[in-house]
């Protein structure tokens, strides 16, 4: 077999790559190691900036997340019984699109299909080989059979555990990484959301978010202790525990009902440098990882992806490889922006076991800020809404 660009991981960042490169006339081949089933049976984030709602119109998958999904002019933080709105358009002028991470990727795998494209499902063994050459290559298994893909660019868009962040020698590589005390109990129910816009609460029994898919699908997490697991949460102890984190105002609005997905999910900041290594490229989280409470991880594969296509597209129409060779550092300058975001967001929103008096007094003050400052409420909110490309 024989690609230009060698896709490694077919979830959002692989999907939208080949997308926009098949659109520019680039042969793309993704090669992705589970179903699309499974791929597709993921529950991830909901929040679009709106760079990435105008790349996917861009790629064409535009009509219906315009059609379902929601968009929305501010979210609230909150603390005890205090509501502070982050007004998008009042601090920055742009607005999120609230549309599940699960249809962006149906829509991608439905319009990568509608343009024939090479999606190579259950992969594995996948390996990288000649990556500092001008012919690298790509083994893999598939059906008892080995494969060989040769290209001339590899993408390695393969999440946290993929093989492509490992193909850079650990000597090149140079891993920054923070670790939470505390993980995500998120649950999904086919309940109206307690809210018309997403809350961020800030308790002394710990964090909250109230999200949402649709008008009759609500996103709920609650931070919980890193030793938790999943079955020692019933939904009712759920329920009661979220309603304890709202304001009362909320909390008394709650409709609760049977969760169709329940799981916890585990916080960490990492960042891999470089995101480039001979004609490997990483993309999303292959490369780096952001705590949810950003809504930056879907937003950062966009990111790249946006940098990644748009280098390509400049090396195979006009034979210029300047951005290839600048693609790593022009993603991660605005990788390490959304990861102090996102940093920050967890740091002023979560009860850290044993922090001290001080660090909780801290908290305080910087909601006290944001309630009582246009101007700190206004750089949140350009910082949610994503900051330009
Ligand atoms: N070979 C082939 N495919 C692989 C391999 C491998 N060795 N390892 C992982 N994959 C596939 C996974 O099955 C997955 O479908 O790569 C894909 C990576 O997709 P994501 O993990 O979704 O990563 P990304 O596309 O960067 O999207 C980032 O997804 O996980 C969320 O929170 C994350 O919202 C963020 C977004
Ligand atoms: C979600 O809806 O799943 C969601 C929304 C905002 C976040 C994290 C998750 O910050």
């Amino acid at each position: 077999m024989q690609t230009d660009v060698a896709i490694i991981g077919g979830g959002p960042a692989g999907l939208l790559l080949s997308q926009l490169l098949m659109k520019a006339g680039i042969r793309t081949v993704v090669l992705e190691r589970k179903p699309r089933d499974y791929v597709l049976s993921r529950i991830r984030a909901g929040v679009l900036e709106w760079g990435s709602v105008e790349l996917l119109e861009e790629a064409g998958v535009g009509d219906r997340m315009h059609k379902e999904g929601q968009p929305h002019h501010g979210c609230y933080l909150t603390s005890d019984d205090r509501m502070i709105r982050i007004d998008f358009l009042e601090g920055c002028g742009k607005q999120v699109m609230v549309y599940g991470q699960t249809e962006v990727t149906r829509d991608l795998y439905e319009a990568q299909e509608a343009l024939g494209a090479t999606i190579l499902h259950e992969v594995d063994d996948v390996a990288l080989h000649d990556l500092q050459s001008e012919a690298p290559f790509v083994t893999f298994t598939r059906e008892g059979a080995q494969h060989r893909l040769d290209c001339a660019y590899v993408a390695g868009c393969d999440g946290f555990h993929g093989i492509s962040r490992p193909s850079i020698p650990a000597e090149v590589r140079q891993e920054f990484e923070k670790v939470y005390p505390f993980g995500w109990l998120g649950i999904l129910s086919r309940t109206p959301p307690v809210h018309e816009e997403l809350i961020y609460a800030n308790h002394t029994r710990g964090f909250a978010l109230a999200s949402m898919r649709n008008p009759m699908l609500s996103r709920y997490y609650i931070q919980v202790p890193l030793n938790d697991r999943v079955e020692d949460w019933s939904d009712d102890a759920f329920w009661e525990e979220l309603r304890r984190r709202l304001p009362t105002e909320v909390a008394e609005t709650l409709v609760t009902g049977p969760s169709i997905e329940k799981s916890i999910a585990p916080l960490r900041s990492f960042v891999c440098e470089p995101m480039q290594w001979g004609r490997l490229f990483l993309c999303g989280d292959a490369a780096h990882i952001v705590p949810p409470t950003g809504a930056k991880g879907l937003n950062l594969a966009v990111s790249d992806v946006f940098y990644l296509s748009r280098a390509l597209k400049a090396q195979y129409n006009g034979g210029d490889g300047t951005l290839l060779t600048s693609y790593g550092a022009d993603a991660l300058q605005r990788v390490w922006k959304a990861m102090r975001f996102s940093w920050s967001m967890t740091t002023m929103l979560h009860d850290f076991p044993g922090q001290s008096a001080f660090d909780r007094r801290v908290q305080r003050v910087e909601l006290d800020t944001l309630a009582n400052s246009a101007a700190a409420r206004g750089i949140l909110a350009e910082n949610y809404t994503g900051l330009p490309y």
